[in-house]
């Protein structure tokens, strides 16, 4: 098996890098050290139990309800750590651990108010499952405080632009009046939908660092613009190769980063280094 646990010590003392920090410990371990209320948006792509069997730290729970209980800390913890007009965004998949991705969300749907499920359409398959379709997909659970009735959520922030070709054909339709406010209006692109259609990254694309989890920076780039403003702070439990603070670190957002493998604190840190 690839990437052994290596024991971590209990305290290293953190990365600090642009405008934020990466943590090197266990999330449970070092989640607890941070400010209630911090965080304005959470990105949390947590191992996935089970889903890339030749790592170990994907693989280090006995039993799926383990896994659950471990996963209901750490949201408690995220819980404390979210701001209350914020959001806690939780990656999972469907595929060999279908039944525990599908307790994950019924739990943490009592534990948190679902605010809502976007898809992640990864634009080609990922795996060879004989029984059914290809999956191609995986989801991001959306929570928020259960007593927050509007969280903070920029719908301009993530507009998708029209192509020139749709413009020109939406500009003959001769209901609107105004053809300029109407050409201003779609020039602005239309509101993203919940299902953000990102190419995953091959091996040969010139993003691609190493790790066997790194999700694109174009996703999470949407995910941290539609729920936070310029100056907030972006946690990510789960850092892996630093992908939620290259994002934020583009879009001038603070940031924390908890990552416990070794190797992939200095994937991070040389990331981060080198611009993102
Ligand atoms: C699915 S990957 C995250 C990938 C990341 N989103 C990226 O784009 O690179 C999960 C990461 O969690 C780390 N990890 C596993 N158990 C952890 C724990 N208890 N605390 C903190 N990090 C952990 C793994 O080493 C792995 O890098």
């Amino acid at each position: 098996m690839k990437n052994q646990p290596m024991p971590v010590p209990i305290s290293q003392p953190p990365i600090e890098i642009g405008h934020g920090r990466i943590l090197h410990g266990r999330a449970l371990d070092l989640l607890p050290s941070l400010e209630t209320g911090g965080f304005q948006s959470i990105i949390a792509d947590p191992p996935y139990f089970q889903v890339l069997l030749d790592q170990a730290w994907d693989n280090s729970w006995q039993t799926p309800d383990d896994y659950l209980d471990w996963t209901l800390q750490w949201v408690r913890e995220c819980k404390r750590l979210l701001r209350p007009d914020g959001l806690l965004h939780i990656f999972g998949q469907l595929g060999k651990r279908e039944h525990v991705w599908l307790h994950l969300c019924s739990m943490l749907a009592r534990e948190m108010q679902f605010h809502d499920m976007i898809i992640w359409d990864r634009a080609v398959g990922y795996n060879e499952r004989s029984d059914s379709f290809t999956p191609q997909y995986e989801m991001i659970l959306v929570l928020r405080h259960e007593n927050c009735a509007k969280p903070y959520f920029d719908k301009n922030a993530v507009r998708l632009p029209y192509s020139e070709d749709t413009i020109q054909a939406y500009l003959k339709d001769n209901r609107y009046k105004d053809m300029q406010a109407r050409e201003r209006h779609l020039r602005k692109g239309k509101y993203a939908t919940n299902i953000l259609r990102v190419p995953s990254l091959k091996g040969t694309s010139k993003e691609k660092i190493g790790h066997p989890s790194q999700k694109p920076l174009a996703l999470i780039h949407q995910l941290i613009a539609s729920s936070t403003r310029p100056g907030d702070a972006v946690l990510d439990p789960f850092l892996g190769s630093g992908t939620t603070a290259a994002a934020a670190e583009q879009l001038g957002r603070t940031w924390v980063g908890i990552e416990s493998h070794p190797e992939y604190v200095q994937m991070a840190h040389q990331r981060l280094k080198a611009g993102g």
